[in-house]
């Protein structure tokens, strides 16, 4: 039996992808900060003749990456699948917004997804199989004023994931980066977007569907996905409207709704 590793399995898309790997009898490493909701997980997945290894840890930390890397090796477990998936962003204008906050974001989202990628790569690379997910967002498609780091930071992780997928392209292991669009989470309330237009006027598609998605996208070895028909046609038509435009239609859908 493969193991996957998941960060931010605790909740939302992360533990959507959870069940689906536990449906197709991956065995499973779970990582976020909560230790007792990883619990919670575990206890609904192992049922189903899958073994969950939870750990609790703060990613964005500098010595967790590879404080994780080494307690597997400890173990002797061999990560077959990696999906970083854990990420967080933060609403509101960057000279006011507070230092953590874009600190935080550049660790959990950009660092620790590259250093997890780094630790995890040569094994796969040695045993030739392997696959890995990072999960970005259309966000990463274009500049995004009022979460201007969350944006940068996926925009980070689609041309990073996009080019060793090509450096890969031989080595038996695959790199898919999948970008989902708006989608219903405890993201929305963490970063401060409830109110945007982009959650409440035009909509946003269940973690169960995304998660889905993502999955497929993996399995198929997918080098980018983006969930969902209207996310694909928003994202592609970034690449020929004139960027000041891009940037400022960009800012009027991150804004608060009236
Ligand atoms: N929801 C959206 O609209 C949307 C759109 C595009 C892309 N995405 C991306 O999709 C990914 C998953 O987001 P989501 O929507 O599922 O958000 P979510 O519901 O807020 O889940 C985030 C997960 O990451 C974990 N996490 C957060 N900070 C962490 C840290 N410092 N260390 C370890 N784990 C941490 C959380 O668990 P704990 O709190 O227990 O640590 C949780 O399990 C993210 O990369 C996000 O950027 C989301």
């Amino acid at each position: 039996m493969s193991t996957t590793l998941i960060t931010g399995a605790s909740g939302g898309i992360g533990y959507e992808l959870a069940r689906l790997f536990a449906r197709d009898h991956h065995n499973l490493v779970l990582v976020a900060r909560s230790a007792d909701k990883l619990a919670q997980v575990a206890n609904e997945l192992q049922p189903r003749g899958v073994t969950v290894k939870t750990i609790a840890l703060d990613l964005a930390s500098p010595p967790a990456p590879k404080f994780l890397f080494d307690q597997l090796q400890r173990e002797g477990i061999a990560v077959d699948i990696l999906i970083n998936n854990a990420g967080f962003g933060a609403f509101g204008e960057f000279a006011q917004m507070p230092e953590e906050e874009i600190l935080g974001q550049i660790s959990l989202n950009i660092t620790a997804l590259t250093e997890l990628t780094h630790l995890f790569l040569p094994p796969m690379i040695s045993r030739r199989n392997g696959r890995i997910m990072n999960v970005a967002s259309t966000a990463g498609f274009q500049p995004g004023p009022l979460m201007a780091v969350y944006y940068a930071t996926k925009a980070y992780v689609i041309s990073f994931s996009e080019a060793i997928a090509n450096e890969l392209r031989d080595s038996g292991v695959t790199v898919t980066c999948f970008c989902p669009g708006a989608t219903h989470t405890g993201f929305a309330k963490r970063a401060g977007t409830e109110k945007s237009r982009l959650f409440k006027q035009l909509g946003a598609m269940n973690a169960e569907k995304v998660a889905l998605d993502g999955y497929r996208a993996v399995m198929e070895g997918r080098t980018l996905a983006i969930s969902g028909a209207h996310n694909w046609l928003v994202a592609q038509s970034t690449r020929f409207a004139p960027r000041r435009m891009v940037t400022a239609v960009s800012r009027w859908i991150a804004d608060k709704a009236e």
